[in-house]
């Protein structure tokens, strides 16, 4: 089972509720939220105030990306808004371990995220303790980037990796997903693919989603 969350980033943020139900109706599994602090990366976005409004509106389970420094300090007020699942980066984490507890703790699943040079090595002693494990197929801040190629060999040797480990390990993937390249995506071992400008870019979200679904059972 396939999911897709689109990311929040690249709705209308005046007409946000209303954004949110339309891809709901359209079909959509998770909403993908997006928060990033102008430290870790060059770019400010969202926090726990608008994760809660989002939770007000829909139904689907939310997922919120960090893409902060001291996630430790936010994890409980984004758990406490409604956040069921919650992904740190690998990057921002010198206490991985405990901060992956901590997120367990506060009642959300567990994930982490790879910048797109980080490598799979640095997982070795943390993916027994994640439910996903997100990996950044652009480099983070912005939407709208084109997706970077090498993503795809990743994606499969992390599929790989959790395999020979007996893991059942989600993995997501977030960055430039399109119509044309989900089914490679999809293929390689993604579970959950995120999708922003690809959706929220378009016209008509239910043919967009079926679209994008489509593909990525190809
Ligand atoms: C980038 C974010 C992504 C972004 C994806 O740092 O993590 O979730 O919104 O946007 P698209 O799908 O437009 O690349
Ligand atoms: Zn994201």
């Amino acid at each position: 089972m396939k999911l897709i969350a689109p990311s929040i980033l690249a709705a209308d943020f005046s007409r946000l509720g209303e954004e949110i139900r339309a891809v709901e109706a359209a079909g959509a599994d998770w909403i993908h939220a997006d928060v990033m602090d102008g430290h870790f990366v060059p770019n400010i976005t969202l926090g726990p105030v608008i994760v809660d409004a989002v939770g007000r509106v829909t139904k689907l389970p939310i997922d919120v990306h960090l893409m902060i420094e001291n996630p430790d300090r936010y994890i409980m007020a984004f758990a406490r808004a409604g956040a069921a699942w919650i992904s740190v980066s690998i990057e921002a984490c010198p206490h991985l371990h405990r901060t992956v507890q901590l997120i367990r703790e506060a009642g959300a699943r567990p994930g982490v995220v790879l910048n797109p040079a980080t490598p799979l090595g640095t997982l070795d002693w943390i993916l027994a303790d994640v439910d996903y494990v997100l990996i950044m197929s652009v480099n983070p801040g912005f939407g709208g980037q084109d997706f970077i190629p090498t993503s795809i060999d990743k994606i499969k040797a992390l599929a790989g990796m959790i395999r020979d480990k007996g893991l059942s390990t989600l993995i997501e993937v977030d960055g430039g997903v399109k119509e044309d390249n989900i089914a490679a995506i999809s293929q390689a071992g993604a579970d959950i693919l995120v999708a922003g400008t690809a959706i929220f870019g378009t016209a008509d979200y239910t043919q967009t989603l079926k679209k994008l679904r489509e593909n990525m059972s190809i």
